[in-house]
């Protein structure tokens, strides 16, 4: 029975079960006013694909007012919903620019600025208060892959999230799978290395209780025109998060063709 619950394979042979793939650009710390709007004028909806992208705060509005049929999303976002907190900026307010994702948990957040576990559940709270949708990064470094603790990093980063917003709103996020010595290195995992872990998680959601099987599991790190068609092919690669490659158009436009072409599994 858990089985059915998350194997994808199984599900579509029963039940022809679809979802559509997400590619998701991060910008990063990128971008100026008038390279958005080439860059976003590039870029348009595709049939067969849902796509976002994940701008810096003060461009937001910006990019609300250029992109069509693609989704506006925020890097991260506050923790708090209003107050004393300078510098912040709450998921009601990017609500209110028009955003549909935020990420959370991005392990440049985790490593760079010191979000913990905690930390990340409570803006995966936060996130879904707002009516918005968390895109959840989980991955390991290099280290923690070598000891063969893959999957105990990524219970315990999910675990916090699941602790925090419960099963119910579990359902509602998005996972992005981003191993953190393939992000921004060049190195990406390959698609077998992809696959093996996001069927282990869809088995940690299934074991969650959680429906699995049509939640996205996104994989980042290194996704490049060359090696998208490998990736999105795999049963459990449901779209990716896509950072420096979404700095160029072609490129963001060819990997989101490239998803559009893998459809559903
Ligand atoms: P990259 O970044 O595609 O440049 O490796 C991915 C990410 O950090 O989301």
């Amino acid at each position: 029975m858990t089985c059915i619950l998350y194997n994808r394979k199984l599900l579509w042979a029963s039940f022809s079960f679809m979802v559509q793939k997400l590619v998701v650009g991060n910008w990063k710390l990128n971008g100026c006013l008038a390279a958005n709007e080439a860059l976003i004028g590039a870029c348009g909806a595709l049939a067969g694909v849902d796509m976002a992208v994940c701008v810096p705060f003060p461009y937001l509005a910006q990019a609300a007012s250029l992109l069509s049929g693609v989704a506006l999303g925020a890097q991260t976002v506050s923790e708090f919903q209003s107050g004393a907190y300078t510098g912040e900026v709450s998921a009601e307010m990017l609500a209110e620019m028009g955003c549909r994702y935020v990420i959370v948990g991005h392990s440049e957040r985790r490593t760079l600025f010191g979000e913990d576990d905690a930390t990340v559940g409570r803006k995966a709270l936060s996130v879904l208060r707002a009516g918005l949708v968390p895109i959840v990064c989980v991955g390991e470094s290099l280290a923690e892959r070598e000891a063969g603790r893959v999957m105990e990093v990524i219970g315990r980063q999910l675990g916090a999230v699941l602790g925090s917003i419960g099963l119910q709103q579990l359902s509602r996020t998005v996972i992005a799978y981003e191993p953190v010595w393939a992000i921004g290195t060049g190195r990406a995992a390959s698609a077998d290395e992809a696959q093996e872990v996001h069927a282990a998680l869809r088995r940690w959601l299934a074991d969650h209780d959680a429906p699995a099987a049509g939640m996205r599991i996104l994989y980042g790190g290194s996704v490049k025109t060359g090696n998208a068609a490998a990736l999105f092919a795999m049963p459990d690669v449901d779209g990716g998060l896509i950072g420096g490659a979404s700095l160029v158009a072609r490129d963001f436009m060819a990997i989101c063709r490239t998803a559009a072409a893998n459809g559903d599994h």
